[in-house]
């Protein structure tokens, strides 16, 4: 299970490792993403935006927001109320630091998912784009999103998962193993977090298994929709 797959020290808490891994990364992690990714994750983000406009949600609330694209993308598409949250300062600091023209920017807050700071029921819909993977609770986390979604509001997660292929599964394995961790010590000057990407990537329990996660901690109406041939896979979940 990926919550046993720590940054730096097995022997330690995760949320402060993750904290301080994030922290310093922060300044490249939208370069890496792009780079990593092929500008995939404009893509996968995008698909999981358009899901949730259709919704027509008035108060919006993004867990793990890091750099706040996902946020930023709701305020531009003028989500009246978007409350982005992470762990990591810094990450926030560069989400605070956008503008866009004539758009109200969303609120940031820093706190952790383990106990979110809001009331029972606040939000019409609650995301998580690549965070979930990275919480050192994951049912906790789970539940404390379904306690701030109003009833008959939605969860939509964005992860990793393992693709269905085997071939692809293998190509994947490899890029994930060998090249995201050289590219990120080359561009990020950071291995271990890269490292710990492909690790935390290989122990989430994707697919069919983390939809029976989100129903034993209340969700229910679980969908799930591979994305690029499964390398992602978004989740969608009701209150
Ligand atoms: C891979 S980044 C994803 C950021 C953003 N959602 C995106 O799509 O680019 C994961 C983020 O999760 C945050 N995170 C990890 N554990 C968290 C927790 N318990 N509560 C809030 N944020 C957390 C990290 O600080 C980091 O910014």
């Amino acid at each position: 299970m990926s919550e046993q797959i720590k940054p730096f020290s097995s022997l330690l808490p995760k949320e402060p490792q993750v904290r301080r891994m994030f922290d310093d990364i922060a300044w490249r992690y939208d370069l890496l993403n792009r780079i990593l990714s092929l500008r995939k994750d404009i893509y996968w983000r995008r698909v999981l935006v358009n899901e949730v406009l259709h919704l027509r949600p008035t108060c919006l609330l993004d867990v793990a927001t890091g750099t706040g694209d996902l946020a930023w993308a709701f305020a531009r598409a003028c989500v009246p109320e978007v409350v982005g949250i992470d762990i990591s300062k810094k990450m926030l600091e560069k989400a605070c630091a956008r503008f866009v023209k004539g758009v109200k920017p969303p609120q940031f807050v820093e706190g952790s998912a383990m106990a979110l700071p809001f009331k029972d029921d606040s939000f019409d819909v609650v995301t998580a784009a690549f965070g979930v993977r990275n919480f050192e609770n994951i049912a906790l986390g789970l539940r404390e999103m379904h306690r701030v979604t109003r009833p008959g509001g939605s969860l939509f997660v964005l992860e990793f998962s393992r693709p269905a292929s085997p071939l692809w599964r293998k190509v994947i394995d490899i890029y994930n193993r060998f090249v995201v961790p050289g590219l990120g010590a080359c561009l990020a000057r950071n291995y271990e977090a890269y490292k710990y990407l492909y690790e935390s990537v290989a122990a989430f329990p994707s697919g069919a298994a983390f939809c029976r996660i989100l129903e034993d901690n209340g969700w229910r109406e679980v969908i799930l929709r591979p994305l690029s041939h499964g390398v992602v896979t978004l989740y969608r979940a009701i209150k």
